[in-house]
Order: C-alpha cells, then structure tokens, then sequence
C-alpha cells in the first residue's frame, strides 16, 4: 500500500511559493466580506492568529502576522464594535517533547517557561489579546474529543494499517523531518525525509538513500502500525462551494482549485507513543496529530475567555451563528485553515469561519530569516533596542491584503520611521505645542481659522477606515501621511514662529496652533490602531479622554491642555547596528556535538546560556584540610570584598600552603551546595585527569579578585 503523505504532502505546501504579484482583485466574493460597513450597527466579531509553537521564541516573522491583527482589532474596536481577540501557544508534538528531553526537563515545564515568554514577547509589542492560552489545557482536550466524537459518529474516521519509519533505537515512530539522507534524485547529502532542499523533489521518507534518524543516528527500520484517518473527501462538496464563497483571498482560493483537482485525501490524524498530546478516547496509545487539536486551540481559548466574562460560546461557535469570525494565518499554513478546519467544523456541527485571511512571508534585508546572516530577529532582541512601535508602523506601511511576501530592509526601516513619524507626523505637534505652552498658558484658541480644512480631515476618515477593514493597511498610511503633509504644509505657510514675533498677529499664532493641533488630533486617531501607545501619550497631552472615530466629529477649542513631551524620537544607526549584533549572539543554534582534538565532547550551547555564567577571579586567602575527606579542601576565597566558601577537590594535587595566596577562575553563581562538609558556595576551575595530574587554573600578573572573566 501506498504511504499515505502526511507531513510529506503538508510540509510541500509550505514550500510552494504562492502568486506574488496579485494585489486584491475585487471580485463580488471578496467583496461580501470586505464590504465597509457603517460604525452605527454594530459587529460582533472573534478574531485569531496562528498559535505559535511553544519551542522557541518569538520572532520578527510571527509579529507580521499578530501585529497585522491586532491593528485590525484596534480598528474595529476604535469603529465601537465588539470584537474579541484571542489566540495561545500551539503547545503539542514531537519538536517539543524532544527539546524537553534535551533540556532534561518536561513537556509541561517547557511550555510553560515558553508561554511566559511569548507572552512578555507580544506584550512587548503591544498586541493585546483579550486571552492568550495554551493548546495543553482542559478546554482543548474537551473541544478536541468532541470534535473527534462527532465526526466518528457520523462516519468521517477511518483506520488503517501504515507503514512508517521507526527508530529503533530511540523506541519511535519517526516524522519526516526527523529522518535525513541522500535525495533519490540528485544525490544531495543532508536532505528531510519528505523533500530535498537542492532540487526541489518530493518523495517518501523510504526513498531516501542512506537515511539515518536525526534523533538517534540509527537507520531506520519500517514498521507497521494502525493510524486513524479523517475522510476529508466526504466533504469535498462543501469545500468546493465554501472556498468559492467569498472567504478566501483570490491567491489563495486559486491554490485551493489545484488541490481541489489533485483529490483530497483521507488526513492522518494519529500518532503512536511516544507523543507529546491528547491520547484520542477509545484508542490507548494512539495521540491526536498536533495538526488536529491546534485549530481547536482558538475555540478552547475562547471557552476559557467566555468562561472569565459571561459570553456565550454558541454565540460565536454555534451552527447558524451571525457573528462573525476570522482567523489571521501565514500562507504557509493555508491546507490546514481552508480545507481541514472547515470540514472539521461542519462534520462536528459548529459553524465555518467567516474568512482565513493569509499574509506572506517576512524577509529581512532581501533574504530569508537567517541565523548565519544575523537576521533571524528575535522579537526580544529587537525590543532590546527599539521602541515597537516603529516596527508596527513599519509592518503597517508594508502590508496589503494580499499574500505577498514582505520585506524587512533596515536602511528603508529607519528611513521610513524618521521621515514619516517623526519628520511628519510628530512633527506637526511639535511645531505647534511649544507656543501653546508657553506663549497661550496652555490655553487652545476659541475657534478654528479653518474649518473646512478640519472638516476635510474628519471626511477623510471614511476612506482610511474602509482600507483598514479591507486590510489595505500600507495604502492606508498613505492616506495618513498625505494629511499630514497638508497639515504641515498649512503650519508652513502661516509662519507662526515669524507672526508670533508681532505682537498683533498673536491670536491668528494662536488659532493656527490650535489648528494643527486638532489636526494632529484626527490624525493620530486614525493612526491608533498602529500606535496605540503614541495615541494614548497624544491622548494625555491633549487632556482630551479615549479617542474614537467618533470623538474627531467636533474639534478641541477654549481649552487647556497639558505641557509637550516629546511623543517619539528618531530612529539611530547604532540601535540598528545593535541588533544586528544581538542577533549574531543570542541565536539558539541546533545543538550539535562539539568536539575537541577529535574528542566528542558535548552539544553546543546556545550563547545565551554561556552568558549565564559568572565566572571571578579570586584570590585563595586560606586553604584547610577538612577532616574525613580524601579528596577536598577548604578554600576561602576573596572575590574582592566578598568572602566565600568552597569545597574543591584538589587535595591530591596541592597542598594548603602551595595554595595560599594564589589567584585563580571560580564559578560564583553556582547555586550553594550542601556537602557533608558544610555548604560549598561555588567552584573553583582546574584542568586535567585528577589525581596527581591537576592544574588550577590561574590569570596573569594584574588581575584582581573579583573582575569578571569574559
Ligand atoms: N503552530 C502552527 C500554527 C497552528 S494554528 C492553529 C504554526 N506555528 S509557527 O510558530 O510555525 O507559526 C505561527 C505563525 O507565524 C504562522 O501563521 C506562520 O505563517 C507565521 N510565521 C512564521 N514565520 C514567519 C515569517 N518569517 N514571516 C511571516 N509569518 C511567519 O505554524
Ligand atoms: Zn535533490
């Protein structure tokens, strides 16, 4: 029997690289979705990202896509309709049950140090989730049984009998990309068990020549065993009828037809013990794919979120349900999102999304993300350095509803922020604040000079607002930065820093502040859902409460407001130059054995981990034998100041005396360590088998206790 691709025919989809330059066509499908409607009814809408996996950190490339829907959150929150974001940590599967072996720690452990991370990463970013969950919880186990149930009821689960490459060694069933070999086609060494990298063919994991397991080295033997399958062709109808229903972006709904006329084959759903996920009810063993309870996370992190306020989960997940719903994805995860989930939903009777709505792909200076080019970013490293705001803005600038790939060039990145936030649009506030302060006691003037101007702004709104909700964010700042073009340009014209000179021209300085003021005001409105803290600090100097499309109708006039700080500043080469540095260091490299003279002697370590430690020089102020112990001595050590005790095994090679005195390396962060012989609070560094052959290791002439060893 043929093997079924599993991987193998999804990992392909992530290589195919999807139509680039189609911008949105407007087509009557995509405009049922897209269709602007006006802020009085209001909408109840859910909205999701992708779960990112919890093992490793967020990057620059994840952000695209949750600072892509948190602006169209902001939006419609800001247009005063109700809609709930939420998303949590895709938390199952092989990569992470192996890295927890790595570390030697747990599955759980280890999702949950990554969930706090990631948290504090999109925090960071100001993306603000209404919940952020994880897929290892209750919710998502419920969700995802009853799902499975239903469908099993109504006759949409098959088992069958597979053969699959199996580690011997490791005790395991081995995914695709846990096997590595020679491309049956051009030879190429080193390539994934379902693809090769070099020529671009796909083939099945048993074709592979030389094929080693990449978690043990073993050769993989084959081995049978029974899988549970989804019958996605039952639902083919559907699908077809769906994907042609205005939920789709053109790009992607074309890809679809080509899948469509490939057939849809029956999806693996099963994976044997060992497995990191939810056993599946009536079959001991057997796990849920990580692919079947991940989508499931965005229902059991709405559960958990209707659970804390009270709103009804049918409401939103229920079949026949008007509200509406939408799922932000890269396009690379497109298979699972348009043809699974759906049918998944309908076979286990819940409603189908609204729209899946993909963005492509970040690159960084031209290229792929890479960890040898110090441009796979971190988005810790980055917020080391920047103000996230700016990568927003910038990301903003950049996207556009369709599913082309989008560029992260740093030069253009600096330029862009400079000229535009700073240069236009803060720089409208800048001018006009000061002689507010200073010159009118912070009082704004009583009328606008021009009202049609303002009212002009206030028009503009409609336009801006229905390229956000088209996700025409990059036209949409476009349409922002012209009026602030215009407004800068009215303030030019008026001088105030010349009338202001002139004792009778002051009001006319006055109005015309208070003009660009109330300019910058809307502006900064219909900028808010990509700066939401810049908002929030504009917010504050003007005195002026939470703004709303609604809040901009009447201008701000007769008032007082509060003294200018500067909202943002410019952009720096060496913030830039820093992180690209960062990037160099912090990057987590697969670990693989390091060896020495030929000698193998452990994985590498990431640099982040090296950093950890604090290495001193010390200076042996005393050295004691300590009774019952063949192999210790006491050590005293000054590490400038500071006085610690350690216990070293270095009794066979030195003597008390040869020892006082001297300087040497220790370990001074080593969490104390209760011995026999007391509490031994580091370590100190010696080379060599042990025994006789011992040499302590100790810096030149000059240093000091207590400096820090790098
Ligand atoms: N866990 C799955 C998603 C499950 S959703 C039910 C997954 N995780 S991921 O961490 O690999 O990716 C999460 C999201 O980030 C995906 O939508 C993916 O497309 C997106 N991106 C990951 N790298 C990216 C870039 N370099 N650029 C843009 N988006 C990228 O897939
Ligand atoms: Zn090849």
């Amino acid at each position: 029997m043929t093997p079924v691709p599993r991987e193998a025919a999804l990992f392909r989809q992530r290589q195919y690289p999807l139509p680039r330059e189609t911008g949105l066509v407007a087509t009557p499908e995509t405009v049922v979705h897209n269709t602007f409607r006006p802020a009085n009814t209001m909408r109840k809408i859910l909205v999701t990202s992708a779960l990112p996996y919890a093992n490793g950190p967020i990057h620059l490339g994840h952000l695209v896509e949750h600072i892509q829907t948190d602006i169209w959150v902001r939006f419609q929150k800001l247009r005063g309709h109700e809609c709930i974001y939420v998303c949590a940590d895709d938390a199952h599967g092989t990569p992470i049950m192996l890295k927890a072996q790595q570390e030697g720690t747990t599955p759980e452990a280890l999702i949950c140090r990554i969930g706090r991370e990631h948290r504090e990463d999109f925090s960071g970013f100001l993306i603000g989730f209404d919940n952020y969950y994880s897929t290892h919880s209750e919710e998502n186990r419920h969700y995802a049984n009853l799902i499975y149930q239903r469908l099993k009821e109504a006759g949409h689960i098959a088992r069958r009998t597979i053969t699959q490459a199996y580690d011997p060694e490791a005790g395991m069933f081995l995914p695709d990309r846990f096997i590595k070999g020679e491309c049956p086609r051009c030879g190429a060494a080193d390539q994934y068990g379902d693809s090769c990298e070099v020529c671009g063919a796909t083939y099945a994991p048993t074709e592979l020549k030389h094929a080693v397991s990449v978690i043990s080295g073993a050769k993989p033997v084959e081995r049978e065993t029974e899988h549970y399958f989804f019958k996605l062709g039952n639902f083919s109808k559907m699908l077809k009828k769906w994907v042609h229903g205005g939920h789709l972006q053109p790009e992607i709904r074309n890809k679809l037809d080509e899948w469509f006329q490939a057939g849809l084959q029956d999806w693996d759903i099963s994976r044997d013990a060992p497995y990191w996920g939810f056993e599946i009810p009536d079959a001991p063993g057997k796990y849920f794919y990580v692919w079947l309870d991940a989508p499931v996370g965005y229902m059991a992190s709405f559960k958990n979120y209707c659970d804390r306020t009270g709103i009804r989960f049918d409401d939103y997940w229920g079949e026949g349900s008007t509200t509406e719903l939408y799922h932000f994805i890269g396009k690379d995860i497109a298979y699972f999102h348009t043809l699974f989930w759906p049918a998944m939903l309908e076979g286990a009777g819940f409603r189908k999304p609204s729209a899946v709505w993909c963005h492509g792909f970040l690159t960084v200076n031209g290229q792929k993300m890479s960890k040898s080019r110090n441009t796979f970013i971190r988005a810790r490293t980055y917020l080391d350095h920047l103000n996230p705001e700016y990568l927003r803005y910038y990301f903003a600038a950049k996207l556009g509803s369709g599913v082309d790939d989008i560029d992260l060039s740093l030069t253009d990145f600096m330029a862009r922020v400079n000229s535009d936030l700073v240069g236009k649009l803060v720089n409208i506030a800048s001018r006009c604040a000061g002689f507010i302060g200073k010159r009118f006691k912070g009082r704004l003037a009583d009328r606008l000079p021009d009202e049609d101007l303002y009212a002009s702004f206030v028009r503009s709104g409609e336009e801006i607002a229905s390229l956000y909700e088209k996700r025409e964010y990059g036209h949409a700042m476009r349409e922002i930065m012209a009026l602030a073009d215009v407004a800068n340009q009215y303030i030019d014209e008026r001088k105030p820093w010349v009338a202001i000179k002139n004792p009778e021209r002051l009001d006319q300085v006055q109005e015309v502040c208070t003009q660009g003021l109330n300019l910058f005001r809307v502006l900064v409105t219909y900028i808010k859902p990509v700066l939401p803290r810049l908002a929030l600090e504009a917010e504050q100097f003007l005195d002026d409460g939470e703004w709303s499309w609604e809040s901009i109708r009447n201008p701000l006039t007769g008032r007082k407001i509060n003294p200018f700080k500067p909202l943002l500043t410019r952009v720096e080469q060496s913030a830039i130059d820093a992180i690209l540095e960062d990037a160099g260091q912090n990057i987590s490299k697969k670990a693989s054995p390091v060896t020495v003279g030929g000698e193998s002697i452990a994985d590498t370590i990431p640099f982040d981990d090296f950093a950890k430690l604090d290495l001193r020089i010390a200076r042996i102020v005393k050295a004691e034998q300590v009774a019952g112990a063949d192999k210790l001595l006491r050590l005293t050590l000054d590490l400038g100041g500071e006085s610690r005790n350690v216990f070293a095994g270095i009794k066979s090679a030195y003597t008390p005396e040869q020892l006082e005195g001297r300087l040497t390396v220790m370990v001074s962060n080593l969490a104390p360590r209760k011995m026999r012989f007391g509490v031994s609070e580091g370590m100190v560094l010696a080379a060599g088998q042990g025994g006789k052959e011992l040499f302590l290791l100790s810096p030149d002439e000059g240093a000091e206790p207590g400096m820090r060893v790098k």
